[in-house]
């Protein structure tokens, strides 16, 4: 290479190092002008395009692809920036120059399972299977293939198959897995699952959120403890922080905040409001259990959909407390059972449910309120507003 390219290639690496996407993409861009014929060079230009904008355009990924037809990532990076249409395109495309590409025919079964033909579906992940037995998506495919087509048992095996090859999940079939009654007590949605969705969202999170879908969640339990809480509390714990929406709440009552996510993309963006005082990426409950913070509130809004038994946040939060300390937080309600994996595809939990765990923490029931926080498949999603109050 020569060494103007090699300077734009060095360059390139270290603002990708240093998560500085603007940069990157510009250098990539330059590098892709100057070697069009390398396909990581639109690859990497997309990917850095994705982090800067939280979209890449699906001509660098295209070109990536038929530069290198046989390279995986770049056809599933494709798949998941790409108008459908074209996507379906591509993998007959890629299907007629390599009849048993497993990820080809993996991806063409999903396209399949799209559109509701379940018996093709199931076919064409069996030959992904043939074609790779150690590839996770042909597994879960297939799975998913069966479960449409109300083979529950068979389907249970080919899940529980898939999240052996990939135990993050991350393509989130544990939630398939719980709501067939196929997983036990372990985590339906993974934390890499989460953080992945998450991630993916992070650009256009606060306009869907509040503009699309009304989200007013960290509004309503302001109010509550606006009627509650007369001077500002020294420590503020805003679990699952996001981009920030319910920061923006706390801080008006904080004299110090922190925030706690799993997704990276989101803590950026909460970290640019500059409300913050410190931000960790964690996972809630394990942070919780290891943390030496002494808080007098902890604010879990629109995030209790994400964890499926409430008895271990309940008990790391209360751990975290000062005596007198206060949990607020959303619940998606569910009228029966303990909790469930709802057609939303979040956890909903019952009021029953979540008052027992509640209580059995050492928490007591301050204030309660039903309401909508936001919308959900157009319809209100029925919500529990509770402020908790350790004894
Ligand atoms: C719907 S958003 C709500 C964000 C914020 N609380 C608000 O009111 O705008 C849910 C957030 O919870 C985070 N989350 C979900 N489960 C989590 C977990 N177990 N640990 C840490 N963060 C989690 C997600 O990454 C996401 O940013």
């Amino acid at each position: 290479m020569d060494p103007a390219n090699q300077r734009l290639v060095d360059l390139a690496r270290q603002a990708t190092a240093d998560q500085d996407w603007t940069s990157a993409a510009r250098l990539f861009r330059e590098l892709a002008k100057a070697r069009p014929e390398t396909a990581s060079n639109w690859h990497n230009l997309a990917l850095a395009a994705t982090r800067r904008d939280g979209t890449a355009e699906v001509a660098d990924l295209r070109r990536a692809v038929l530069l290198a037809p046989g390279e995986p990532r770049y056809l599933n990076n494709l798949l998941v920036g790409a108008a459908e249409v074209a996507c379906v395109r591509l993998i007959a495309r890629l299907l007629v120059l390599a009849p048993t590409h497993a990820r080809a025919l993996a991806d063409r079964s999903f396209v399949l399972l799209r559109a509701g033909d379940y018996d093709r579906a199931f076919g064409t992940a069996r030959r992904a299977q043939v074609a790779d037995p150690s590839l996770a998506e042909g597994v879960a495919r297939a799975g998913q293939a069966k479960a449409r087509l109300t083979r529950v048992v068979l389907a249970k095996t080919l899940y529980r198959r898939y999240l052996m090859l990939d135990p993050t999940d991350s393509t989130g079939l544990g939630r398939d897995l719980a709501r067939i009654g196929g997983l036990g007590t372990t985590q339906a949605m993974t934390p890499a699952f989460v953080a992945g969705v998450f991630d993916g969202y992070a650009a256009g999170f606060d306009s869907h959120l509040i503009d699309t879908l009304g989200y007013i969640g960290p509004r309503v339990l302001g109010e509550m403890l606006d009627a509650l809480i007369t001077s500002p509390i020294e420590c503020v714990v805003d679990l699952g922080c996001g981009s920030g929406l319910s920061g923006l709440t706390l801080r008006l009552l904080a004299r110090q905040l922190i925030g706690v996510d799993l997704s990276a993309r989101m803590l950026e963006r909460a970290w640019q409001r500059g409300i913050y005082d410190a931000l960790h990426q964690a996972e809630i409950v394990s942070w919780l259990t290891l943390d030496q913070g002494c808080y007098g509130l902890a604010m879990a809004a629109d995030v209790t959909s994400y964890l499926r038994d409430l008895q271990p946040f309940f008990q790391a939060v209360v751990s975290v407390l000062e005596a007198g300390g206060r949990v607020a937080m959303t619940a998606h309600e569910q009228a029966e059972g303990d909790f469930a994996i709802v057609e939303g595809e979040t956890y909903s939990h019952s009021e029953a449910y979540l008052h027992r765990v509640a209580v059995a923490a050492g928490l007591a029931i301050e204030q309660q309120t039903r309401g909508a926080m936001r919308e959900e498949k157009k319809r209100p999603l029925p919500t529990l507003f509770l402020v908790l109050r350790k004894q």
